[in-house]
């Protein structure tokens, strides 16, 4: 059965969307059959594994409105052992027109349902805000992984996270957990990098992954390739990052 994690962070730019790719990615070069989900208007999972976002007939819109079946939503091995529920721009009208819905907090658990025994891994990627998309990326996962970029606002925000995921666990998904926090765009030329994670540390009762996500400039040009990391250049310290990451990530949900 499917293991589910959601990629969450409301905090923008932390590494939310190219951890989503590049985790799924490595995680399914070591044999898993993965799902990815991008439940981030901004589509930048969707884009960033080649898929023209804006030209798509159904995508995770159309199933949260109930307009198409999760079946004719699923892009199916758009790389081998990677399949994509993708999303666009007009996933921002969703939360608008659920107004009113009920149980609008499980419409994508609903779905997922019927879907996640093919799968080993399903990715979730989290827009930046604790909204209703990422109450219900919460309320479908296992365990919340969340990244935190290597600056120095980075304890900025998390305890409101938790608190939100704590929420979620007691009145939606009592199965909740938090797998663990991932550090990235980590700087080993700079003290600000190495004191952030002693800070986060040292205040975060969370699991801490030990691999630490460098800023390396191979991860950050991969996405306009339409490309994960491995497959942009497996040689790269960010691809030896990212399957590394994947190795405790299976390791940590098996
Ligand atoms: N390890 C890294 N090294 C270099 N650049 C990175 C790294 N991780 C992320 N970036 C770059 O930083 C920017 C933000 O990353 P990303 O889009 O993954 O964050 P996000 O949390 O998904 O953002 P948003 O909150 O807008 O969804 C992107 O331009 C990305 O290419
Ligand atoms: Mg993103």
């Amino acid at each position: 059965m499917g293991r589910i994690i959601a990629i969450a962070n409301q905090k923008g730019g932390v590494g939310k969307t190219t951890t989503s790719i590049n985790l799924s990615a490595c995680i399914a070069a070591k044999g898993k059959k993965v799902l990815v989900i991008d439940i981030d208007p901004q589509g930048n999972t969707t884009s960033g594994y080649g898929i023209e976002k804006n030209e798509l007939e159904n995508t995770i819109y159309e199933l949260i409105l109930g307009d198409c079946s999760i079946e004719d939503c699923i892009l199916k091995e758009i790389f081998p052992n990677i399949s994509i529920l993708p999303s666009n721009v007009n996933l921002a009208a969703a939360e608008i027109e659920l107004i009113g819905v009920e149980k609008k907090e499980y419409i994508l658990k609903n779905e997922v349902d019927w879907v996640k025994d093919r799968y080993d891994f399903i990715i979730i990627d989290c827009p930046p805000s604790l909204s209703l998309l990422t109450v219900n990326a919460m309320t479908t996962a296992d365990a919340v992984l969340v990244p935190i970029q290597c600056e120095y606002y980075a304890l900025e925000g998390l305890s409101q996270l938790i608190h939100t995921i704590n929420l979620v666990k007691e009145r939606l998904n009592p199965s909740l957990d938090i797998d663990g926090v991932v550090f990235t765009m980590y700087d080993s030329r700079t003290n600000l990098s190495a004191q952030v994670v002693e800070n986060v540390k040292s205040h975060l009762s969370q699991k801490v992954y030990g691999t630490l996500i460098p800023r390396n400039i191979r991860l950050a040009e991969a996405p306009s390739y339409g490309k994960p990391i491995n497959m942009y250049d497996a040689k790269s310290a960010g691809s030896e990052s990212y399957m590394s990451l994947a190795d405790e990530v299976i390791r940590n949900n098996s």
